[in-house]
């Protein structure tokens, strides 16, 4: 049994691509067979891996156009550990898919032809409508960064919303849960900001938070996970734990 699970917000810069990346990695690490599937035409997971998004190989865009020839666009990265890159083709896709009646299960068809995978991440782009319907519509599960700042539940309670649409075409869906990022003690806010989440959303805000942490924003700079780049970091010790999480919570066995 494969566990999907689609990272999203419709915001940029909470920490998506950096989760994807860090979660899968030390998914790997535990032996666990991992795909990533870059979903955001900005490639910033493929750039992340170290990988030129404007190489000539296939991407999630083919993928998408031909899902039986998915297995094509794979590419490995480590032992376990796979991803489908993407390029800025992939903003094409809304347009070219307008009209079709299956639009919104355009990635799903894809990932019906990936098997033998423990986990398939997404890592979502910074919008709502086309891209992240398709990807709530692919998976199993959702799991929401929230950047610890005020007005951090606007765009939650938008997003909500949008689950709870996407449920109507997939019954599978649910909330594998609310991830903290960029968490700062110093900053007096974050503590207010914590606290109204765990209220308000109760179990589904992992314990786990994410700091903010240099080593987090270097790493893929050098094309590696923050595990690789310095195992003893907080962030990396951070996406370790993480990582631990997403593994108790799953209700299907892996
Ligand atoms: N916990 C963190 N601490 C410091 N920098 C971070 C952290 N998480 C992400 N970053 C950096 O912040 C930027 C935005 O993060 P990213 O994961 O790309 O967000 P998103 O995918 O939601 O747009 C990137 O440069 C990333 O390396
Ligand atoms: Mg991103």
């Amino acid at each position: 049994m494969t566990r999907t699970i689609a990272v999203v917000s419709q915001k940029g810069g909470v920490g998506k691509t950096s989760l994807v990346q860090n979660v899968g990695a030390e998914l790997a690490s535990l032996g666990k067979r991992v795909l990533l599937i870059d979903f955001d035409p900005q490639s910033n997971l493929t750039l992340g891996w170290g990988l030129d998004p404007n190489a000539d190989r296939p991407t999630i865009y083919q993928a998408m156009l031909n899902p039986p020839g998915a297995l094509s666009s794979v590419v490995n990265l480590r032992p376990n550990l796979d991803l489908i890159p993407a390029n800025l083709d992939l903003a094409g896709a809304e347009l070219a898919f307008i009209n079709a009646i299956d639009r919104n299960n355009k990635l799903r068809k894809v990932l019906q032809h990936l098997l033998g995978y423990n986990f398939i991440l997404i890592d979502g782009p910074p919008s709502l409508g086309f891209f992240t319907v398709n990807a709530l519509a692919a998976v199993n599960e959702a799991l929401i960064p929230l950047q610890v700042q005020a007005y951090a539940y606007k765009a939650l309670d938008q997003l909500l919303a949008i689950i709870g649409q996407v449920r109507e075409i997939n019954p599978e869906l649910w909330m594998l849960g609310v991830a903290l990022t960029m968490y700062d003690r110093r900053n007096a806010l974050t503590g207010t900001v914590e606290d109204m989440a765990r209220q308000r959303l109760g179990e589904s805000v992992f314990k786990t938070v994410i700091p903010v942490n240099v080593r987090i924003a270097e790493a893929p700079l050098d094309g590696t996970s923050v595990g690789e780049y310095e195992a003893t970091s907080k962030g990396a010790v951070a996406y370790v734990q993480l990582a631990q999480e997403v593994m108790e919570r799953g209700r299907a066995e892996t």
